[in-house]
């Protein structure tokens, strides 16, 4: 079901419609009286599987929120307002739309727009917090030219990255990939890992802190050391906690990648860099993943100029960088879950569970970066998730999506396991922190 509440941002809809329509999905289309304003109704009739319906008095259908809220198999409003927003944090169904909101059982996700000012009010600001610890997606906003030739936060997120969250919240439902198609049935395809999907938003409220890319470290102003991480699985985890309902902070060095729609991004470019930021996040997150590929060497000098062939090869001594993953449990506050990425050529699980062990992290994610297809710049990945107890979960070759579901299936493991302790003890730090709004 799509519904479309009160924003100049209505015409966008349009474009959503089409495009899920054009993915075989069944679009039934809910307008609310404000969104008629700014919208043409017979645009979404023509467009949409069913016509716009009247309402919820003038209907001809005696219960229409009910039906409407059966059938669907997912509740999307896009743009939503403050007012819907409002309505949806406190249980007020004073027109279709919301009526539907309150019947489904669906999954709902919604995609606020407004001016920066509203959606900065601390009011608008809890009620969205409100809806994300019930597990509804918040998508967006996201920056740019706003109405009235106004910029700022507020805007509503792109109809394509609407139809990427869908496919992923139906996928996580469904138990294929993320980024499984939508088949012309409703169906969404499988990704082949075996797994029939885990509960959706089982991470609602729950803060996660991700690292993503390879990181560079400057020789002089034109060079620099890196490796071969494209921060592709890093993006992916963002994707898939933020589509089960976190509040997620990814803290990125990878370069040209578009940024996952609902995650705070921050971008870094040196170990420096990203262990200064990550560090100052750490206490706010009850889920770390350190899944960029962090240098382990830096130039002990950084040249201030660039440094002249003429001059021939220069002598470069190196230096080792701080090892963040240890930083982070150094410091690891009760409950929070730390997982910890091992690339490797040779000995994988071996040198995995050594690591491990070193590294005293919850989870490490063995990768294979020596098989093909495999880890670095690959749109696929194969891993082994290893337990701390020494469990391990194997992944076979699949897309990072699907990856980035198992290692998060393994974090909602870790969580439980960890809440459960604290409970036996008499306090459960996940549930404070989830009580924050
Ligand atoms: O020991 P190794 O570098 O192989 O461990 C990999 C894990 O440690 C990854 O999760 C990576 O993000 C993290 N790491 C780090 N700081 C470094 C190097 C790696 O946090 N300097």
């Amino acid at each position: 079901m799509l519904g479309v509440s009160g924003s100049v941002a209505a015409y966008k809809a349009i474009e959503l419609c089409r495009l899920l329509m054009s993915e075989g999905a069944r679009v039934l289309p809910v307008m609310t009286e404000a969104a008629r304003r700014f919208v043409g109704e017979a645009t979404f009739s023509a467009l949409a599987s069913e016509p716009v319906p009247a309402g919820l008095w003038t209907s001809v259908d005696p219960s229409p929120h009910t039906r409407l809220a059966r059938e669907a198999d997912m509740v999307v409003v896009a743009p939503a307002t403050a007012r819907l927003l409002g309505a949806l944090a406190n249980g007020i169904c004073d027109d279709l739309l919301t009526a539907v909101l309150l019947a489904t059982r669906a999954p709902v996700m919604v995609c606020p727009a407004m001016h920066t000012e509203m959606w900065e009010n601390v009011a608008v600001m809890e009620n969205a917090a409100r809806l994300r610890s019930r597990g509804i997606v918040v998508l967006g906003p996201t920056s740019g030219p706003l109405a009235g030739g106004d910029e700022g936060l507020g805007r509503l997120v792109e109809p394509t990255a609407v139809l990427d969250a869908v496919r992923g919240i139906l996928a996580g439902l469904h138990g294929a990939a993320s980024d499984g198609t939508v088949a012309r049935d409703g169906t969404v395809a499988r990704d082949g890992t075996g797994s029939d999907g885990p509960a959706t938003r089982d991470l609602a409220g729950v803060r996660v802190l991700i690292s993503a890319g390879g990181t560079r470290e400057p020789i002089d102003p034109v060079r620099y050391i890196s490796n071969r991480s494209s921060g592709k699985q890093g993006y992916a985890l963002a994707r898939e906690a933020t589509v089960r309902g976190a509040d997620v902070v990814l803290v990125t060095a990878a370069e040209g990648m578009e940024p996952p729609v609902g995650s705070e991004v921050v971008a870094v470019e040196t170990s420096r860099e990203m262990e200064r930021e990550l560090m100052a996040r750490c206490q706010d997150a009850d889920v770390v993943v350190m899944a960029a590929a962090v240098a382990d060497f830096r130039p002990a000098r950084i040249q201030a100029q660039k440094i002249s062939k003429a001059d021939g090869v220069p002598d470069m001594a190196l230096e080792a960088t701080p090892d963040i993953l240890s930083e982070l449990v150094e410091v690891r506050r009760p409950g929070q879950v730390i997982v910890g990425f091992a690339a490797e050529t040779h000995d994988v699980v071996p040198r995995a569970r050594m690591k491990m062990a070193a590294k005293r992290v919850d989870l490490m994610v063995a990768n294979d970066v020596s098989v093909p297809g495999a880890g670095f710049g690959h749109d696929t990945n194969a891993v082994e998730i290893i337990a701390a107890d020494g469990a391990s979960t194997s992944v076979p070759m699949t897309t990072k999506a699907a990856v980035a579901r198992a290692v998060f299936d393994s974090v909602v493991d870790c969580l439980a396991k960890s809440s459960k302790e604290s409970a036996a003890r008499g306090k459960d730090p996940a549930k404070s922190s989830k009580e924050e709004f």
